[in-house]
């Protein structure tokens, strides 16, 4: 396995990002099939990483959420997402962000998050630590909630869980990339999220793992890298959270009733 040269990848998530964000006044929004925005931006950024991953890292694979796998390699895979909340981008919000993962023998082993508009830096080695700028993370655990701690959900969750048990404030930045960093910050307590891919998660659950954080399902299983490379995305409600914070969390949030889940292929409401 090649070392992890994580400077390389900070370097390449800087330079994607401010390059994004130069390019806003150009920007030229259009919706998937699913019905999500995408713009040049986000196509272009992914071409590039790919392109630049490729030359440093031959024998690591590739896959980016615009292109999909576009290279096998017996090194390990890049999940990339070029540009995680591209809804915030095109509407001007600043939680937006170049994410750029490496998943090796099983799990996420590195990689980097980069919000141009805040210029955080988020990144990680496994067993290394990680950090936002030159600022170490360590969550903060604890085992009761106040009404005033910061929760984080995707919009997908908030509309498909009951979360009326819960004490605290709610926030969607519209990133999960960014919800869960910041999770890793402590500038949130807990990230619930519920159908998201590797892409989207490579890098943060590096990051949010080597800050203290677990992630698992609302049964208490632990979300495996692999099962969503394999297939497409995480298959049920998880918690990103410290552990007594995740323990609460998944005690207090249930499916709403009524809410269906997704069927294979289904697409996801964002
Ligand atoms: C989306 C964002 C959003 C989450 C969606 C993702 P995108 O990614 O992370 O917060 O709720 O599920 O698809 O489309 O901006 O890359
Ligand atoms: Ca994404
Ligand atoms: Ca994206």
């Amino acid at each position: 396995m090649s070392e992890l040269d994580i400077e390389f990848v900070k370097s390449l998530a800087r330079e994607a990002g401010d390059r994004a964000l130069a390019m806003i006044g150009d920007i030229r929004p259009e919706f998937k099939a699913d019905q999500s925005l995408v713009t040049h931006i986000d196509r272009e950024t992914e071409q590039s990483l790919r392109a630049k991953l490729a030359e440093r890292y031959p024998l690591i694979g590739f896959q980016g959420e615009e292109y999909g796998r576009a290279a096998t390699g017996s090194d390990g895979l890049w999940a990339v997402d070029p540009i995680d909340g591209t809804t915030n981008m095109v509407y001007g919000l600043p939680s937006w962000g170049v994410s750029i993962g490496l998943i090796a023998n099983g799990s996420p082993a590195g990689g980097a998050f980069y919000m141009p508009r805040t210029r955080e830096m988020f990144w990680a080695v496994r067993g290394h630590g990680a950090y936002c700028n030159d600022r170490r993370l360590k969550a903060v655990d604890r085992s009761a909630l106040h009404v005033e701690d910061t929760l984080g959900f995707t919009s997908t969750a908030i509309r498909t869980l009951d979360l009326s048990g819960l004490t605290g404030r709610l926030r969607s930045l519209g990133s999960i990339a960014a919800e869960v960093c910041y999770t890793a910050g402590s500038q949130l307590c807990s990230h619930v999220g519920c159908f998201e891919g590797a892409n989207d998660l490579a890098a943060a659950l590096c990051i949010a793992t080597e800050a203290g954080c677990e992630a698992t399902y609302l049964t208490g299983e632990p979300l495996q890298i692999n099962d969503m490379v394999r297939d497409g995305r995480t298959r049920a409600p998880f918690v990103v959270a410290p552990p007594q914070l995740a323990a609460l969390i998944r005690s207090m949030v249930r499916p709403r009733e009524g809410a269906a889940p997704p069927r294979a292929g289904e697409t996801i409401p964002r």
